[in-house]
């Protein structure tokens, strides 16, 4: 595996190995590297020639200076990972190379990027369009890869595509990946105390029970059983939870509102925030 870290050496590579007609698969991650996002490269050696990671703690996408300071970088475990994985470039660059100075874009992002997170955390999803337009100017991917637990932030980054013109570009969007008592894996979980790890995994089940409930109940029913039976838990405080329609991202009020509804949900376990999501059976 090859550690690239200029935008120079990273083009110059990829136009080499684009000019022997090689198809390129794009994984752009923050590092502290899971099985979640193995999954992703996994996928991407599969339909690709060549396998590209980016690990890049992007400082424009984070609204809270806290999570940006104690967001966990573990290059050494990550590289390792990507090695055993079969990656063949890690792209891993310094906050200056990719952010020579100040990127002043504003996205036209429009109403999917307007409620959740986008309400929650002003300005997060410019900067992801920020930091995922560059790579995708930079690797000029044949596919991206993108996990489910951010379910929102890939409907925004097709829009960041369709505006921007990577019309070629495939996203693909990839499942998410559990720990085996159901909590979803993420980078942040690192941060949980032990007490804290024991109670998290009652995101994805009350989640999972919700299904049943939604069968015999209303949108808004369905919602308030989500909400409160994840609060009844210790240290668990939804920030909030809402059905969306899952191309839109807007949300319902009732079930035959949208082709495939969605539940997204944002708890706080402690101070550690976590996400997750469940996609209900058509209504309609
Ligand atoms: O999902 C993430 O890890 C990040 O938002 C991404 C897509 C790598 C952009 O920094």
């Amino acid at each position: 595996m090859e550690i690239i870290r200029t935008v120079k050496a990273l083009t110059e590579r990829l136009d080499a190995l684009r000019g022997e007609g090689k198809s390129i698969g794009l994984v752009p991650t923050m590092g502290a590297l899971h099985a979640g996002h193995i999954s992703l490269v996994d996928r991407a050696r599969r339909d690709n020639d060549v396998v590209v990671v980016s690990v890049f703690v992007n400082p424009t996408q984070f609204n809270n200076p806290t999570d940006l300071a104690t967001y966990p970088r573990t290059e050494e475990a990550d590289v390792a990972k990507l090695e055993a994985a079969g990656v063949d470039i890690a792209f891993i660059p310094a906050v200056e190379e990719i952010y020579p100075e100040p990127d002043t874009r504003q996205f036209d992002l429009g109403p999917v990027a307007e409620v959740m997170e986008g309400a929650m955390r002003p300005g997060h999803f410019n900067g992801v369009a920020q930091i995922v337009s560059k790579l995708f100017g930079y690797v000029r991917p044949t596919r991206a890869y993108f996990g489910e637990k951010d379910f929102q932030q890939i409907a925004v980054i097709r829009r960041m595509a369709q505006i921007e013109g990577f019309d070629e570009l495939e996203i693909i969007d990839c499942p998410i990946k559990r720990e085996a008592d159901g909590l979803a894996m993420s980078s942040r979980n690192v941060r949980l105390t032990a007490e804290q790890r024991e109670m998290a995994p009652v995101i994805h089940r009350t989640l999972d029970e919700s299904l049943l409930w939604a069968s015999t109940h209303s949108v808004g029913q369905t919602k308030q059983f989500v909400i409160d039976t994840i609060n009844s838990f210790p240290f668990m405080k939804v920030e909030y939870y809402e059905i969306v329609d899952a191309l839109t991202m807007q949300p319902i009020a009732d079930w035959a509102d949208a082709e495939q509804a969605v539940g997204c949900v944002t708890v706080f376990c402690g101070d550690v925030r976590l996400i997750d999501n469940i996609k209900y059976p058509p209504r309609r």
